[in-house]
């Protein structure tokens, strides 16, 4: 079946893409034609080939057959260059940013704006790229080094650089996954914006919501060809997710437990060396899930962090069951039994060229080592537990990391924390980039560890979720908590009003 409707003349059109790789068909037979002016979602488990199909269009990939035609000209495979000067901007999935340039040396990377004499013109580059910072809500500075952004400044980077292109078609795969909602919206002024300049963007997202809201048309992908489309009056959430995985799902959210337990960490005054306006009392409680919101920058993160050892506390006190506790490294936060699943899989989480098995058992190999050694067998076995219960889309647990989807290597990370018993576990935002279906199991998860007496914390910035899953929010601004919500007071407007303080 091919995803064809649409008036007119097509901007571009890719057809009968296939791309094979050693034991994984990840396209099969794809044909898809995107329109001028229109906002086109692409939706799919993960692993459905989405961004190999994107990548095949920036020309990040070769393509095993098929054609690609933008404007009138046609094309077996494209290099990035050829469809940059074709008029495709992209933003990556996996940021490429560079840590140790500048913002704005990253935004003209490649296209850097000379003097005439030849050398670079940083400040004409700086310049130029303010109004583009601007125009994505960004609040850091073209001089800022990339090193010291967070993973969503990144994302806001990585988008404020395509639109320094002069482009045709924007892509952008999952460019909201790490935004929250204020962000977010920013992002969707924009795509209406380029909308209304007759420029085509293609939007992939896993936030169903974001999809509903901006798209005129959706294509779904099921395992490597297309399942299907919905033109814009079909566009609903049962019939985005019927597409995506070819029945209806029952509930996303597990209904909440009974009642919560003892405290299990408590946080008196707790400042942390990266926020020096920081300053938290918080009872973190066993049995419950407390959802963390905030808006990009608010701490959240760091707070979590410091708790686990990564950077230093400052002042303040913990307590951990009972007894004063201070964590001073990841190791003896583990050892006590906290756990923290990082929001930034590429850089803390995930090693990608270790193989899925390997990177499951990293964190605790004591488990699995009888004498001192390590036990393959047991290895094995618990990376094919873990990959059947999150449904990690692989049918070899021996090959890389670096093979799967986005959201797949996000559930490997996943598996890697869940195969242990924590007295408290930190998720910061763990359905990054993950499917709806896996969301569910994840979800379904954390309600289990939490009946089971463990204390559930999730930072998230994706609204619907915090308000679904939480039995209780905490609010941080600016490094500070700004308030707390039991379930009978939660809604978008409290949370957000929170966030941003004043009304
Ligand atoms: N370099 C590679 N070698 C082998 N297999 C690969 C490689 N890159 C991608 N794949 C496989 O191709 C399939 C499609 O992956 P793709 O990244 O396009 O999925 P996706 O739809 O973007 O998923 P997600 O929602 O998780 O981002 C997956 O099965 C993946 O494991
Ligand atoms: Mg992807």
């Amino acid at each position: 079946m091919t995803a064809t409707t649409g008036t007119g003349q097509p901007l571009l059109a890719l057809e009968n893409i296939s791309k094979v790789y050693p034991g994984v068909i990840a396209l099969s037979d794809v044909t898809l034609r995107v329109h001028h002016g229109e906002v086109l979602a692409l939706i799919g488990e993960n692993g459905a080939g989405k961004s190999t199909l994107m990548k095949v269009l920036g020309g990040v990939i070769e393509p095993s057959s098929g054609t690609i035609t933008i404007g009138d000209r046609h094309y077996d495979r494209l290099s990035v260059l050829e469809s940059q000067a074709a008029g495709i901007a992209f933003v990556h999935q996996e940021l490429n940013v560079f840590d140790n340039l500048d913002v704005a040396g990253n935004m003209f990377m490649g296209r850097e704006i000379r003097t005439r004499l030849g050398f670079m013109d940083i400040e004409a580059m700086r310049k130029a790229a303010r109004p583009l910072l601007r125009r994505v809500g960004a609040s850091f500075k073209p001089e800022t080094l990339v090193a010291n952004l967070s993973l969503a400044e990144r994302q806001l980077l990585e988008i404020a650089k395509a639109l320094s292109i002069d482009a045709r078609v924007v892509i952008m795969d999952e460019p909201t996954s790490s935004l929250t909602l204020s962000e977010t919206q920013t992002l969707m002024k924009v795509i209406a914006d380029l909308k209304s300049d007759g420029i085509a963007v293609i939007y992939i997202s896993h936030r169903l919501g974001e999809v509903e809201q901006c798209a005129d048309r959706v294509v779904g992908l099921r395992d490597g060809h297309v399942a299907g489309e919905l033109a814009k009056h079909e566009i609903n959430h049962d019939a985005m997710i019927r597409l995506m995985i070819g029945r209806d799902l029952k509930a996303l959210y597990t209904p909440p437990s009974v009642a919560s337990g003892g405290t299990v960490l408590s946080l008196k005054g707790i400042k942390n060396a990266v926020n020096p306006q920081s300053r938290v009392n918080l009872d973190i409680r066993a049995g419950e899930i407390l959802g963390v919101a905030g808006l990009v920058g608010a701490g959240r993160t760091e707070l979590a962090e410091a708790i686990f050892g990564i950077g230093d506390i400052l002042e303040g006190e913990l307590t951990l069951a009972g007894k004063t506790f201070r964590a001073r490294t990841p190791r003896e936060a583990i050892d006590a039994g906290i756990y923290l699943v990082p929001e930034d899989r590429k850089r803390t989480g995930l090693v990608l060229e270790s193989s899925i098995c390997e990177n499951i058992s990293l964190a605790d190999l004591g488990t699995v080592s009888r004498y001192g050694l390590v036990s393959q067998k047991a290895q094995l076995r618990r990376a094919l537990a873990q990959r059947d219960r999150l449904g990690i889309k692989a049918n070899d647990v021996m090959r890389n990391a670096a093979e799967l989807s986005g959201g797949n290597q996000q559930k490997v990370v996943l598996g890697k924390w869940l195969s242990m018993n924590p007295k408290l576990i930190f998720f910061d935002e763990p359905t990054r980039g993950i499917d709806v279906g896996a969301k569910s199991e994840i979800y379904k998860l954390m309600r289990g560890l939490a009946d089971a007496g463990v204390g559930v914390v999730m930072i998230s910035s994706d609204m619907e979720e915090v308000i679904g899953v939480s039995d209780r929010i905490v609010v941080l601004r600016e490094g500070r908590l700004s308030g707390e919500l039991q379930r009978a007071q939660f809604s978008e407007h409290n949370v957000l009003k929170l966030a941003v303080g004043g009304n």
